[in-house]
């Protein structure tokens, strides 16, 4: 038995960050062997070519959708869920959401974006703190963490898009650590995929375009502060 086959768990597959080069062997066959695949839209839309039957998600309709999944999988179909990157970074409640809707899932880990964050920004993955603020709620612990690591550590920043983006993020770390203009901030953009951008500046720079109307930035971004 492999982590892909879909026997008495529902694998949860993580899909990296969406260039094909970086979906694992193993997500490939399971998603190609299912009779149904569950995610996000936009999470579908990377894998499209591998899927035959699919049920997209969005915000608002996901518990319905998963419940729609969930009767499938109890009638007897082969059922996989997908999860952008690794559902293991910042995929948890999606993860959850699927556990209640079909009982026992198997989390089958992707190359999450941040990865390749941190490998264009050229910081040690296990150098540096990461944090997601792309959750539910004010995120406070987590922006406590990132203002105390920024003195020693490299950071890897999942933002909240459109609410806290990688500018709002620079500004809130300098305001604690005004020292920290000069360090290095990379912004990643649509990693692995055509749109692919690396934006290379400083934290002073970033931070001045915060609380603007716009972010320079999309909602596919990840900030990466080296460390000094
Ligand atoms: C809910 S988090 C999920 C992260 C995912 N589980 C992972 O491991 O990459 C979604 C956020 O990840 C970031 N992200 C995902 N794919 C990306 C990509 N290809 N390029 C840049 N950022 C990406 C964006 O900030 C996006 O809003």
């Amino acid at each position: 038995m492999s982590d892909f086959d879909a026997d008495t768990a529902v694998p949860v597959v993580g899909i990296g960050p969406g260039g094909d080069d970086y979906l694992t062997v193993g997500g490939r066959r399971a998603l190609r062997a299912a009779d149904v695949v569950v995610g996000f839209t936009s999470v579908l839309d990377y894998v499209d070519g591998h899927v035959t039957d699919r049920i997209d998600c969005s915000y608002d309709d996901q518990t319905a959708r998963l419940d729609e999944f969930g009767e499938r999988v109890q009638a007897g179909e082969t059922g996989v869920a997908v999860a952008m990157g690794d559902p293991n970074c910042s995929g948890g409640q999606f993860v959850a959401r699927v556990r209640e809707a079909v009982g026992e899932v198997r989390v089958c880990p992707g190359v999450s974006a941040t990865q390749l964050a941190a490998s264009r920004a050229g910081v040690s993955y296990d150098e540096a703190a990461i944090e997601s603020l792309h959750k539910r709620g004010d995120c406070v612990a987590e922006r406590e963490r990132l203002r105390a690591a920024l003195p020693d550590r490299a950071l890897v920043v999942i933002p909240l898009p459109w609410q806290t983006m990688p500018e709002d993020i620079a500004r809130e770390l300098l305001d604690a650590h005004p020292e920290a203009g000069g360090r290095d901030a990379i912004v990643c953009e649509s990693l692995t995929l055509p749109a692919e951008t690396v934006t290379r500046t400083t934290l002073a720079e970033l931070a001045d375009d915060a609380g603007g109307e716009a972010s320079a930035f999309s909602d596919l971004s990840i900030l990466v502060v080296r460390a000094s």
